[in-house]
């Protein structure tokens, strides 16, 4: 089986320590060879060493058989279509809350032609959540077999918390989250 490529297509103004995170923990769960980080102009040699890094918009590459993960496309993802599909497309975009449809506005209308999307769902997920998930449809799971968490909370500091109100996929029983942002986070509030 040829598996897919999963393209993120760097949305925001600016690369975060956190998006650098979030990718790096996305090639980690689909191996370097198969994480694409398009958009990006950058030099970072963290994020370089652990995916290919592109500068230019995936909407230009000339790319057939894609899927853009839109959380406004009419259609679930399903296990047997997820197979006609070469290439996945995700919004390099931070969680917002309330969404503001910016995978549709900045991503899915931007291709020149006619581009194939679906949803996993109507509840925003962050972008690394979204490739596992996909990741799991790839592999023959339907949604409806996957088991989620809506709202996640981590422990910082003595009484202190913060609260992400995002689905989470489980594995294992456990929300899927990666140990750099949890570490990056308690750090942070230190400061
Ligand atoms: C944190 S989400 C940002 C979504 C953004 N707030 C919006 O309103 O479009 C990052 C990316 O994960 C993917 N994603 C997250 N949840 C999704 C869902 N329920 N269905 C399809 N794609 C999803 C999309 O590719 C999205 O661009």
């Amino acid at each position: 089986m040829i598996m897919p490529i999963y393209i993120i297509e760097h949305l925001e103004p600016k690369l975060w320590e956190w998006s650098i995170i979030e990718y790096k923990h996305i090639a980690q769960l689909v191996g370097k060879s198969n994480c694409w980080i398009t958009h990006l102009k950058t030099t970072n040699p963290k994020l370089r060493q652990q995916a290919k890094v592109i500068p230019q918009s995936v909407t230009k590459l000339g790319l057939s058989k894609v899927c853009v993960l839109d959380p406004e496309a009419p259609k679930m993802l399903t296990p047997l279509e997820a197979k006609k599909f070469d290439y996945f497309v995700f919004g390099g975009i931070l969680g917002d809350h309330p969404a503001q449809k910016r995978t549709k506005k900045e991503l899915t209308q931007q291709f020149p032609f006619l581009v194939e999307s679906r949803n996993i769902g109507k509840v925003q997920m962050s972008t690394d959540n979204a490739v596992a998930v996909v990741q799991e449809i790839v592999k023959g799971a339907k949604f409806s077999e996957l088991h989620f968490q809506d709202e996640i909370e981590i422990p910082l500091q003595k009484n202190e918390s913060v609260l992400f109100p995002y689905r989470y996929l489980l594995r294992e029983g456990k929300p899927l989250v990666s140990p750099e942002l949890i570490a990056y986070l308690k750090k942070k509030n230190k400061f």
